[in-house]
């Protein structure tokens, strides 16, 4: 496995691979999540190139960007056992230069007002900036997204479709601690006991999608909002300390609301366990 630092170094890479070059974009302290789309990669393509770079320009002003866990000699260890070929490992300078760029993503209000994009309002721009550089620098034939982080994989999706980037998108499920707790980086923020709470979140979600599917079997009309509130109130009793951002279902397919239960429903949901903001979500379909 290649270590790559420069944009000049990956673009050898990218000429010298002959056949199908697949990327997975990350900003490191992999966990089993990152390494299931790593593995996905390594199998559907013949080579591989894994990105570690925490992009500052998706992280809010009051957000844990020096404070994100930076893992990089573990990580790549990890990424060599998961079979990558390159890692790819550049610093702000090689991405952004010294100078405000004149060009950046702007990914349309409806989608930015919504779930993550209410809290985090500059977060999917600083995301569709950095994707597509990254894609520009290496151009991958596929690329690897977690449906974890499924409004983000929405609009990446979206956003390839729009530009006509050359390359196709591949969603990977989430991957869960046995728990149920969804992997993720920042969940080596939490206590002890708030890890012991966590995976309630998960629970409360598979709870209402049992409810809404049987509600669906008896051909009830199933109101989201009261599902949602239900929900709400679950997880304020089960996840002591936590505050919701958010819980809502949503279509799978383009985020949009409903006021009953649709064929492609999905729950979304964002909760704080203490100071550490957790995310997932699930498909419930009718
Ligand atoms: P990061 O949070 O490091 O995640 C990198 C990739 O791993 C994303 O596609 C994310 O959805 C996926 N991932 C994270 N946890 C997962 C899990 N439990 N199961 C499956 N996939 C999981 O997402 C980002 O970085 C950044 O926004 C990035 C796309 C790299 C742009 O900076």
């Amino acid at each position: 496995m290649k270590v790559l630092h420069e944009i000049s170094e990956v673009r050898d890479a990218r000429k010298q691979c002959k056949s199908t070059l697949g990327l997975v974009p990350t900003m490191g302290a992999l966990h089993e999540g990152h390494l299931t789309l790593i593995r996905k990669s390594v199998e559907k393509c013949s080579q591989t190139i894994v990105s570690i770079f925490v992009n500052p320009t998706q992280f809010g002003p009051n957000e844990d960007y020096e404070k994100y866990p930076r893992t990089v000699e573990e990580d790549l260890k990890k990424c060599e056992a998961a079979g990558a070929d390159y890692v790819f490992l550049p610093t702000n300078q090689v991405i952004y230069g010294t100078e405000k760029p004149l060009v950046t993503l702007n990914v349309d209000k409806e989608m930015t007002s919504i779930l993550c994009g209410k809290s985090r309002p500059i977060h999917f721009n600083g995301v569709a900036q950095i994707v597509s550089i990254l894609f520009n620098i290496a151009q991958p034939d596929v690329a690897f997204f977690g449906e974890k982080d499924y409004q983000q994989l929405t609009i990446i999706r979206k956003m390839v479709a729009d530009l006509h980037f050359p390359l196709e998108i591949v969603g990977v499920p989430t991957v869960r601690e046995e728990s149920g707790l969804a992997r993720s980086s920042r969940n080596r923020y939490l206590s002890e006991a708030e890890l012991a709470v966590a995976p309630n979140i998960y629970k409360v979600m598979n709870i209402i999608k049992e409810k809404a599917n049987s509600l669906h079997a008896k051909n009830e009309t199933v109101p989201v909002e009261t599902l949602e509130n239900e929900a709400k109130k679950m997880i304020s009793e089960l996840v002591p300390g936590s505050k919701i951002d958010y819980f809502e279902i949503r279509s799978t397919n383009d985020l949009k609301r409903s006021e009953n239960l649709a064929a492609d429903s999905r729950i979304f949901t964002a909760v704080y366990v203490g100071t550490t903001r957790l995310i997932d979500n699930l498909y419930i379909g009718k």
